[in-house]
């Protein structure tokens, strides 16, 4: 047997390797001692493993892997890691949220304070969530974590849980949407404003069951997705569904253009009025741009820890950054583009959506039925690329720090918010809404208060902090200033100073100090 072992081949795991190492890792050390007895052990099959471990140990994992005893580590193709981060930035808060905030917060004085958001802080934000995900290449609390000397930092990775409580209400309004598909087609749409509102109103207030079978349908729609994990679930979710978003939208915005209220909407967004800027317009349109860029709460760093190997993070910002804006603004000029053809007001709340299209839909006979179709299926497109990317944080926690399967941990965070959504859902009912208040405020619009404009702008704050202070400044700029050329400092002055101190600005007016 001797022979045999003779014939080895400058080990891998012999003292050579590690010869200018001070210390062992422990695995490895381990893995060491293994080796050192085999190499001696007089038997033949000894000196035939060492000689091919490569072999045998690429083939031992393949087996494990697919004997389902070893997770895989899927990383996103180039273009999936892009339309995944836009999928998860383009959302209900796009074609929901940011026409009826619009409406009701005046128009373009609210649009104007959105956009220089995103420019001045939401970009900066959203290169330092996916520099977090990219260097710690883990779930939130566990990059934090690795990345810090300070383990109090971990904390800081729970903000990737705060996706579960925006999936509490943003189940209900997917479910919406599922029910407006399905009564779309057979129970047609309604004729006139007042059939509309009373539908919408009836949904929310008195159809308790309905809504909690569409609330199931769509948890399961999502959760189905991401218990498939990055590749085969939230990928291929995003690769099929972001194209016909946009095609969808686009298609809508060239039809809406040969409307008369096409100049009446441009005109309703771009032209501020400045007297209906006050700190309440400002909170909130700061709170939308960070729902609307899905960031301060962990779902676009989950994502880069599965980044692609080569890609450019800034690049991919800048794209997600302006696919997101874009269509915000086309969603609204087409909603508000229809709205002012048939004489509506803009400031409808929650229910714009579900309440003045359908109508406006309902004019445009049989084809309204087919644009009816389309526009509500674009929403529960952009809602569900949203949805996955808001649950996958916590399971991704659940899978690396308590090792369970994909499978559990997608049922858990599954579990969490299918039934506070409930809770958010009964909210607005009129048999249960008072018991679901807080002083006569439903629960619904504390869920949706709290994350966006106290949550994730903290989350804002928190990740600012971190990559401008905490990780190393060679580091960072290692793997952005190539990227960003001259701009890098400007970035680096934005993340420092710029986005801290206007979150923490508007935190403060929020507390009512300023
Ligand atoms: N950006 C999503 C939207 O616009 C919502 C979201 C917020 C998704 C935070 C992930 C994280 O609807």
């Amino acid at each position: 047997m001797v022979g045999v072992r003779g014939l080895e081949p400058p080990a891998p795991w012999s003292q050579t390797r590690y010869a200018n190492q001070t210390a062992l890792h422990p695995v490895a050390l381990k893995r060491e001692l293994f080796f050192e007895i085999l190499k001696n052990h007089p038997c033949m099959w000894s000196g035939i493993i060492c000689k091919n471990f490569y072999f045998v140990k690429s083939f031992c994992i393949i087996l494990l892997k697919k004997l389902g005893f070893v997770m895989k580590i899927s990383r996103f193709s180039r273009i999936g890691f892009i339309l995944a981060t836009a999928g998860s930035a383009v959302g209900l808060g796009n074609i929901w949220k940011f026409p009826y905030m619009t409406g009701e917060y005046g128009g373009g004085a609210f649009v104007l304070t959105y956009l220089i958001t995103i420019l001045l802080i939401g970009f900066a934000v959203l290169v330092a969530e996916i520099t977090i995900g990219a260097l710690g290449r883990l779930d939130t609390v566990s990059s934090f974590e690795k990345l810090s000397n300070n383990k109090n930092w971990k904390y800081a990775g729970f903000m990737g849980m705060n996706g579960l409580i925006i999936m509490i209400f943003y189940s209900v309004v997917i479910g919406w949407i599922l029910h407006y598909i399905f009564s779309s087609i057979f129970y047609g749409l309604p004729e006139n404003i007042q059939t509309a509102q009373d539908k919408f109103s009836n949904l929310i207030a008195n159809e308790v069951g309905i809504q909690i079978l569409w609330h199931t349908i769509a948890t399961f729609i999502v959760l189905y997705f991401v218990h498939k994990g990055i590749k085969q679930g939230i990928e291929k979710l995003n690769i099929i569904l972001m194209p016909s978003l946009i095609i969808i939208l686009l298609g809508m915005l060239i039809y809406s253009m040969n409307l008369d209220g096409f100049a009446k909407s441009i005109n309703f967004m771009f032209s501020p009025d400045w007297s209906k800027i006050d700190s309440d317009v400002i909170i909130r349109a700061i709170g939308h741009a960070f729902f609307t860029l899905s960031l301060g709460m962990g779902a676009i760093m989950t994502y880069s820890a599965s980044l692609p190997k080569h890609i450019n993070i800034t690049k991919t910002a800048l794209i997600v950054t302006f696919m997101d804006t874009i269509i915000a603004l086309i969603a609204g000029l087409m909603i508000f583009a229809f709205l002012f053809e048939f004489g509506e007001s803009p400031s409808k709340g929650p229910g714009l959506v579900f309440i003045s299209m359908p109508v406006i839909f309902a004019q445009l006979g049989y084809m309204g039925i087919f644009f009816a179709l389309i526009f509500f299926l674009a929403l529960a497109f952009a809602g569900l690329t949203s949805a996955v990317s808001l649950v996958e944080p916590s399971v991704q926690y659940l899978i690396t720090r308590l090792k369970i399967s994909r499978l559990r941990a997608t049922v858990f965070s599954g579990i969490f918010y299918y039934i506070l959504g409930l809770s958010a859902l009964l909210s607005y009912t009129s048999s249960w809404g008072e018991i679901f208040s807080i002083s006569g405020t439903p629960l619904f619009d504390i869920y949706e208060f709290t994350t966006d404009s106290i949550l994730l702008p903290l989350g804002g704050i928190l990740m600012a902090i971190f990559v401008g202070y905490v990780l190393p400044k060679d580091q960072v700029k290692k793997l952005l200033s190539d990227e960003m050329g001259k701009y890098y400092p400007i970035w680096r002055f934005s993340i420092k100073f710029i986005a801290p101190i206007s979150i923490f600005i508007m935190m403060l007016s929020l507390i009512g100090i300023l």
